[in-house]
């Protein structure tokens, strides 16, 4: 899971790269490295700088090469997979100073194509899967073929994904992308050609693309860009034009872009409701124009989804369900090994920020191979691969999100899923008044976010209690289960404390043992029909020595003593308040990591978009 992008223009290309590295770094950020054509007073045709680190070292590293005219170059940032994060592992490869490439993805069959390429005299330097395809391509090459057919004929023995950018020293002005199972973009400049894993990497040069698909072969040659099949015949892809924008990725007067985004969330809220409710119901149409038609006629839902967004999932089942909806909810990659029984009329429902995930991807296609009847993404990047591999859309609308902790795209996520369940369910048992009540809690819920966040320095004030812990529990009932989970992954992410999350009902049957004074133990307490049932699990902590820490609503009536520090939340209607009772969690987490001095944006061993299985 890695990041690639790859100039050839009348321009130098450096600062370009660069630029899109730190684009591409929520793909990966173990190592990064570039190759400039750049013929060497050694007789090198490139000049390649790789470093171990993030992005801004790299950066350092090419300090001296700033100037660099070269009009060409590929680049990468990694996320280790074959090979630890080392300078030899580091990207790009080359081949006897001849081919250069850049690889995201993960080869299958590398090894057996390294014996064979050991056995003809290659020299390997890394422990990578990649660098099988550069020597292949070199191999290729000196058997008398063309930079095309050279990479043609070496990704036809490939098994696995791969998005790779590949330069030969002869062909200075020649770069050649070819992609399947791994995302490429290729950017179309004025001033020459470009490829990426994704379009935000390109955005400074152009807003124009074209999207590969499974098996394309790109070769940019003089500014001309030529589009292929795995056979090489021509093949035509649509332009499209990106509406993104470069600024709203900035990190502004924030010290870390969660904070930021922690802060965005009452904006990011009201935009992903914005045009979609009127009066007292949420609009037709917000799927897609013909999604009412669909909707009347399902019979269950499956969500599909991973991580943070797995959790958005599992609160919706509580929704869908309570309104008279079967939903099933599971994680995309269990979903993607194992066979179905397709239920009649059922709904896919793909839940991902990044629209990237591979295993969601994955599980998408399964799910549709297997006989689902539709899909819907609900995703918050419009160009990404799940939006166009859907059937029907539901954008979240939360902006950019560059910090790896989800936060804005989790609650942004949950209203929109919220919108979901009243178009879908008023075809089954959600009345006209339920309707309207859950639109009127809608409106409301921007401000009572804004509310919740600025207390942040509150919540703030009781980090301080986790920083000498090694674990945590957390505990929630119902929908607020869900929330208690995401809770503890957030936690658990960016300040390395280890935290559980359980069902309050289930601590009983084992989790209790593990209760003592060192064992910080936090609740979800909305003010629903399960507090009662909640305060009896917050007793039987208390009475273990156990310390608690309660987010409760203000009309929860628990009381504070010395093992039980309560923190009070707006009172809010309990349908919407999963999305204000995780906020205070979030703050909780993000004000842990700053004490431990973490990385909190870009935590170690994790990346923002997964794309490897
Ligand atoms: O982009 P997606 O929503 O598909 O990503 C799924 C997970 O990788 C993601 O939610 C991850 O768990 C969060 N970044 C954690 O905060």
């Amino acid at each position: 899971m890695c990041g690639i992008v790859c100039a050839v223009s009348d321009k130098p290309v450096l600062p370009l790269l660069i630029e899109g590295l730190k684009k591409l770094e929520y793909r990966g950020y173990d190592s990064a490295g570039v190759a400039l054509y750049d013929p060497q007073p050694d007789g090198d045709q490139f000049a390649r700088t790789r470093s171990v680190g993030r992005i801004a070292k790299l950066e350092s590293a090419l300090a001296k090469k700033q100037d660099s005219l070269s009009s060409a170059g590929i680049a990468h940032t990694r996320w280790a997979t074959h090979g630890k994060p080392t300078q030899f592992n580091t990207h790009p490869h080359v081949s006897s100073g001849k081919v250069a490439l850049v690889h995201n993805g993960i080869i299958e069959n590398y090894q057996g194509l390294r014996d064979e390429l050991i056995e003809a005299g290659y020299v390997f330097s890394s422990e990578t899967d990649t660098e099988v395809m550069v020597h292949e391509i070199h191999r290729q090459l000196s058997l008398g073929h063309d930079l095309l057919e050279a990479v043609q004929s070496t990704v036809k023995k490939l098994r696995g994904a791969y998005a790779i950018g590949v330069m030969n020293a002869d062909e200075p002005r020649r770069i050649i992308g070819a992609r399947s199972g791994s995302p490429m973009v290729v950017g179309i400049g004025d001033n020459g050609g470009y490829i990426a894993s994704d379009m935000s990497a390109l955005l400074s040069v152009t807003h124009d693309f074209y999207v590969l698909e499974d098996g394309d072969i790109v070769d940019i040659q003089d500014g001309k860009i030529t589009l292929t099949d795995i056979n090489l015949k021509p093949v035509k892809r649509a332009v499209f034009t990106s509406q993104q924008s470069d600024e709203a990725a900035k990190l502004g007067e924030y010290r870390h872009y969660m904070l930021k985004e922690i802060h965005e969330q009452h904006q990011a809220l009201a935009d992903t409701l914005e045009g979609r409710i009127s009066g007292t119901h949420v609009l037709e149409g917000i799927c897609g124009a013909d999604d009412q038609a669909l909707f009347s006629q399902l019979e269950a839902i499956q969500i599909i989804a991973c991580g943070t967004s797995y959790y958005a999932g599992l609160v919706a089942k509580h929704w869908f369900e309570k309104y008279g909806m079967p939903c099933q909810v599971e994680i995309a990659s269990e979903f993607r090994s194992r066979k179905h029984v397709v239920p009649n009329n059922c709904l896919v429902v793909t839940l991902s920020q990044s629209g990237e995930t591979i295993d969601t991807l994955g599980a998408l296609k399964v799910a549709m191979e297997a006989g689902f009847a539709h899909s819907l993404s609900v995703c918050n990047v419009p160009e990404s691969s799940l939006v166009r591999e859907s059937d029907l859309v539901l954008m979240t609308r939360a902006g950019p999100e560059i910090g790896v902790a989800s936060t804005k795209a989790f609650t942004t996520q949950l209203a929109a899923l919220l919108l979901l369940v009243c178009a879908v369910c008023r075809h089954k048992n959600l009345s006209e008044e339920q309707q309207a009540a859950i639109v009127t809690e809608l409106r409301e819920l921007p401000a009572l976010a804004a509310k919740v966040v600025s207390r942040a320095s509150e919540f703030e004030a009781l980090a301080e209690q986790f920083s000498d812990k090694q674990h945590a529990l957390f505990l929630g009932r119902g929908s607020h289960y869900p929330i208690a989970m995401e809770g503890a992954l957030k936690l658990k992410e960016i300040s390395y404390i280890h935290a559980e999350a359980y069902a309050a009902g289930e601590l009983k049957h084992g989790p209790l043992a593990l209760v003592d004074e060192n064992m910080p133990v936090v609740a979800v307490a909305p003010n629903n029909s399960l507090l009662e049932k909640l305060k009896v699990n917050i007793e039987a902590v208390k009475a273990r020595g156990g310390k608690m820490l309660v987010f409760a609503d203000e009309e929860a009536d628990i009381e504070n003593d010395k093992n039980c520090q309560i923190i009070k939340i707006t009172a809010v209607d309990n349908i919407i308040s999963p999305i204000i009772f995780i906020i205070p969690l979030q703050l909780l987490a993000y004000y842990v990591a700053l004490i431990k001095g973490t990385d909190v944006d870009k935590p170690r061993n994790l990346a923002k978009s997964v794309t490897v299985e």
